[in-house]
């Protein structure tokens, strides 16, 4: 399934007036891509990935998924904490969606069990989300997305809150699963080697109110591992986005911080030039 975004624009009207978050992004998604979305913080990532999921409008432009639907459920979202149903048992929170679409019993619980193994968490199903490490969580998370059966999945910095090595693998892993089980994901992540480790291509955001900068190809061979990181193709594209994006994450940071901004003057220059 294709994901078609043309001139999405969000305006949040609050009490101190409107906060323009997204200023006409226009992306085009391929079937079965890996497409990474990176910015600085407050550029509109999660207005985008919520306004795909159709949990919110935008003020202007749309999104078009193209393409024959093959599955049931259009997009499924991966949150940057798992939000999992607390009351639930692992085995009882993977097929929400199924269960919410009243699937039979019996493929439900297959399917419960070919996802919950896939991400190699098939023994911990009867344990409460309470019980598991942050990565644990995060992959029981990753096999209710998949157990949903969607076109689209959608993943909102899944990795953010995880410690440095718990990252590395999980990033194996989702490799590991989408290679075998090819589905359109779109990533946002402000993390550079992640979206270059994972990706097939790179939308490079704009400091707030967001619009995509580029659109990155990633040119580093597929099966990637770890050891893809020390590849020259690799460290060139991580340049390059970094290139694009230093001078965004500057702007951000002074508008986030307004009594910041003389302090920050020096260095801003500095970049500035550098870039
Ligand atoms: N519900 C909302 N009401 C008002 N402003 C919002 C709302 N959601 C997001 N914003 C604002 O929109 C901008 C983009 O936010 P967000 O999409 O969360 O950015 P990101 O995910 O890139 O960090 C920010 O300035 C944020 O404060
Ligand atoms: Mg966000």
């Amino acid at each position: 399934m294709r994901v078609v975004i043309h001139g999405l624009t969000k305006e949040f009207v609050t009490g101190k007036g409107k906060v323009r978050a997204l200023a006409g992004v226009d992306l085009e998604v391929r079937d079965q891509e890996f497409f990474g979305i990176i910015g600085p913080t407050g550029c509109g990532k999660t207005t985008l990935l919520n306004i795909v999921a159709g949990m919110d409008k935008p003020t202007r432009g749309g999104v078009e998924f193209v393409g024959e639907k093959r599955t049931q459920a259009l997009v499924s979202m991966v949150f940057q904490d798992a939000a999992l149903m607390p009351w639930r048992t692992v085995g009882r929170n993977v097929p929400l969606g199924p269960e919410f679409r009243k699937e039979s019993v019996p493929a439900y619980k297959r399917m419960t069990q070919f996802f919950l193994e896939m991400v190699r968490m098939l023994d911990f199903s009867g344990a409460h989300p309470h019980e598991l490490s942050g990565g644990m969580k995060q992959k029981v998370a990753i096999a209710r997305a998949l157990a949903n059966d969607p076109e689209v999945i959608l993943m909102d910095e899944p990795f953010a809150n995880l410690d440095a090595q718990t990252r590395l693998l999980l990033r194996e892993e989702l490799l590991r699963i989408w290679e075998k089980h090819r589905k359109t994901i779109i990533l946002v992540t402000h993390n550079l080697e992640e979206a270059v480790m994972l990706c097939d291509r790179i939308a490079v955001m704009s400091a707030a109110p967001g619009v995509v900068k580029a659109v990155i190809p990633v040119d580093v061979r597929r099966p990637r591992t770890f050891k893809s990181m020390s590849d020259p193709d690799f460290i060139r594209c991580l340049e390059k986005i970094w290139d694009l994006l230093r001078h965004e994450v500057d702007r951000a940071m002074t508008q986030n911080h307004p009594s910041g901004v003389e302090q920050a003057a020096p260095e801003r220059r500095k970049t500035f030039f550098d870039w």
